[in-house]
């Protein structure tokens, strides 16, 4: 357990994410989505800026997810099932938005499916907005951010392949997207740095989907408190 109360419980996000956990489905077509009866998690941002990666580097997998070096590739809303043989939790890998070179009609359809979904999902709990640590913010973003500040959707801003940066840009990216998110009210305050190669920034990602579930429903058994408080 972390002992810093601004940072989420570890120990569960550890636990939940050494479950198994399997593809349910694709969805080309709003109704095609799953039933919605668990809380679900998305990874969203532009093409090639890390979703697919960083759901295997999450699930301590290569494969599940499908990563490439030719932006575009996820090319449906993919729904992962966490555990998977238990009521848990989705986690949906969302196909990319901004890529210059898919044909206008094709990047039209997505993102309305992407809208439509984002928007109108009950039971998502947080979109996790991917932004490459080398760019940040940028305008192929904004329609998304402010959909999610119009229909108030949790979203929490990721800063991916953070291992390609030399320290002091790093701090520059975050300084500015930070101030970048103050205007913006369903943005969650707190940035997450992370690296799928490295693997920055997974246990924090993984305790914040762990904290907005019920791990211990699931079957999570938290460490046991010491005599005289604090936790072992
Ligand atoms: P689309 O499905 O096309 O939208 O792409 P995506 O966002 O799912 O990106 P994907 O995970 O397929 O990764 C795109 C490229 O970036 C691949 O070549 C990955 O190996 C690389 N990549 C992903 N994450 C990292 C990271 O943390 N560090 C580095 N150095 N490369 C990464
Ligand atoms: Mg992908």
């Amino acid at each position: 357990m972390s002992s810093d109360p601004d940072t989420p419980d570890t120990a569960a996000g550890d636990w939940l994410f050494k479950q198994s956990c399997e593809f349910e489905r694709g969805v080309t077509a709003i109704d095609q989505l799953p039933p919605a009866d668990r809380p679900e998690f998305a990874f969203a941002g532009r093409s090639n800026v890390g979703k697919s990666s960083l759901l295997n580097a999450l699930t301590h997998q290569t494969h599940l997810a499908r990563v490439s070096n030719t932006p575009g590739r996820t090319q449906q809303l993919n729904f992962f099932r966490l555990p998977a043989d238990k009521l848990g939790a989705f986690l949906v890998d969302l196909p990319g938005y901004g890529y210059a070179k898919a044909p206008k009609k094709d990047a039209r359809r997505w993102t309305d499916l992407m809208m439509a979904y984002l928007r109108g999902r009950p039971t998502l709990k947080r979109v996790f907005l991917l932004i490459d640590a080398r760019h940040g913010l940028k305008s192929t973003d904004a329609p998304f951010v402010s959909a999610f500040d119009d229909s108030a959707v949790s979203y929490q801003i990721v800063l991916t392949k953070t291992d390609k940066l030399k320290p002091g840009e790093l701090v520059r990216v975050r300084e500015s997207t930070l101030a970048a998110l103050k205007a913006h009210v369903a943005a969650h305050p707190r940035l997450i740095e992370s690296s799928s190669v490295l693997g920055t920034g997974l246990a924090e990602l993984r305790g914040e989907i762990a904290a907005l579930i019920d791990v211990p429903a699931l079957g999570y058994k938290s460490a046991p408190l010491r005599r005289g408080g604090g936790k072992e």
